[in-house]
């Protein structure tokens, strides 16, 4: 399915520019302006990505498809978004120190739960898919 095969191929994107801003936060000197402009850009697509997702989601409902990660997929999208809210009040704050440690903690829980994430809908997509 075409949109299906569309979710698929942003996760390899979003994967592409998490790990940029993983590398980018690693270095002995962050440069906060360049970290500032992938968090925007990055978030700007995952945000539009998981509209997507969840009205694919829907679709299938509408469908009677089975939906047997339907409601843990939903969930994690809330988790993330909570963690992401945290990063993005570190950033409203200008405070780098901030930043930084909004990186050490929920950062590094959003990337983590990010990953699983993707891999637990690729998963799923390629069942319902089939
Ligand atoms: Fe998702
Ligand atoms: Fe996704």
């Amino acid at each position: 399915m075409k949109e299906v095969l569309a979710i698929q191929k942003e996760h390899y994107f979003l994967c592409a520019l998490i790990l940029d801003i993983k590398r980018t936060v690693k270095r002995r000197k962050v440069d906060y302006i360049v970290l500032k402009e992938k968090l925007a850009r990055f978030y700007d697509f995952w945000k539009k990505h998981e509209k997507r997702e969840e009205s694919l989601l829907r679709k299938f409902n509408s469908l009677g498809k089975p939906f047997p990660t339907e409601m843990a997929i939903l969930d994690e999208h809330r988790q993330l978004r909570g963690h992401w809210h945290i990063i993005q009040e570190s950033i409203d704050s200008g405070d780098n120190f901030s930043i930084k440690l909004a990186f050490d903690t929920d950062g590094a829980m959003f990337i983590e739960k990010l990953m699983k994430h993707i891999e637990l809908e690729n998963n799923f997509f390629k069942t319902i898919d089939s």
